[in-house]
């Protein structure tokens, strides 16, 4: 297989984009596509500081590494969310985090925020007393994360955070929203999400690429990431769904991509539209200020009471 670009030896091969490409040549691709994804989307520019939420995986260590290499101010942080079920995961994630800082010397630094050191309970703690051992795991964890790395933007002024989730997640979650017509969470599924009334400004900079583009990207890169997906996540809904992309994109090549694209690209245009029915109301927590829909207390505080 040759790269399309030096006739070298190619490592990759992406039949959506009708491309393969050799090591150099990917990791010049990766860089540039990102480039273009932050500056199409407006997501911030290279004097605004950036808050990348880092889980210790490929993608969004992959993320951090690319805005840094672009001349991004980008810090990082990584919540601990005290999750070992006998696989050490929460450590070991930390760990490729460090493992990175110390590898990106002098420009990457760490905020490490540890859920049972702070805040008194780790997630399956929390699993355990607040869903009476019915697992939902995954829904508080994504609470308790959104809410902390909303915390920590506002505290550190930041412009936007930026998550690793890549194409192949945010399809997944299309197909689902559109199965179940959730047309509130379709109206804001974008690769940006604008500050509103307290909510940092959200942002995507790898939705571009597929999964196995992040992975190429972080391994060629030699950055060394945590393999295991979270305990929790295991025969998840949102996996299912990838499996169904996957094997609708081995037979039409570029089915993700389309599906994707083309939904932010008819809401841009008008051609779907959402109405004010979809729009949040937020209003600040009496505790802790953060702002919420559900009145008094936001759900964070809540799962202190
Ligand atoms: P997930 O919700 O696990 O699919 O992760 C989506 C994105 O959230 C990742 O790409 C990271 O940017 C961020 N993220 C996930 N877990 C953590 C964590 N423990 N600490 C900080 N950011 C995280
Ligand atoms: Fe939060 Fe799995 S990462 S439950
Ligand atoms: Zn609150």
């Amino acid at each position: 297989m040759k790269c399309t670009r030096c006739g070298g030896v190619a490592v990759i091969q992406m039949r959506q984009h009708r491309l393969q490409l050799c090591e150099q040549d990917f990791i010049e691709w990766f860089t540039a596509m990102t480039r273009r994804t932050v500056d199409e989307f407006r997501m911030f520019t290279v004097t605004d500081p950036v808050l990348v939420a880092v889980s210790g995986g490929k993608d969004s260590l992959g993320l951090w590494d690319v805005l840094l290499r672009l001349g991004y101010e980008a810090e990082g942080v990584y919540i601990h969310l005290g999750i070992d079920e006998g696989l050490a995961y929460s450590d070991r994630s930390l760990e490729m985090c460090r493992a990175f800082v110390a590898q990106h010397q002098p420009q990457a630094r760490l905020h490490v925020v540890d859920l049972g050191q702070q805040y008194g309970q780790t997630i399956p703690q929390l699993a355990r007393t607040k869903t009476r051992g019915r697992g939902k795991a995954c829904a508080l964890c994504g609470l308790v994360k959104r809410h902390i790395m909303n915390r920590v933007a506002r505290e550190r002024g930041v412009a936007a955070i930026a998550t690793g989730h890549n194409l192949d997640d945010e399809v997944a979650v299309l197909m689902q929203n559109t199965l179940h017509w959730q047309t509130g969470y379709l109206a804001r599924q974008a690769p940006v999400l604008e500050e509103q009334d307290g909510l940092a400004r959200k942002v995507k900079p790898l939705v571009r690429f597929y999964e196995r583009e992040t992975a190429a990207y972080t391994l060629i890169r030699g950055i060394d990431y945590i393999y295991d997906e979270c305990p929790f996540a295991r025969g998840s809904t949102t996996n299912r769904y990838k499996e169904v992309l996957n094997e609708l994109e081995r037979h039409s090549p570029g089915t993700k991509q389309q599906f994707y694209l083309q939904f932010l690209r008819a809401r841009e245009s008008g051609r779907i539209a959402f109405g004010e029915a979809e729009r949040v109301r937020l209003q600040p927590c009496r505790r802790c200020g953060q702002p919420t829909t559900a009145g008094d207390l936001c759900a964070f505080c809540r799962l202190w009471e």
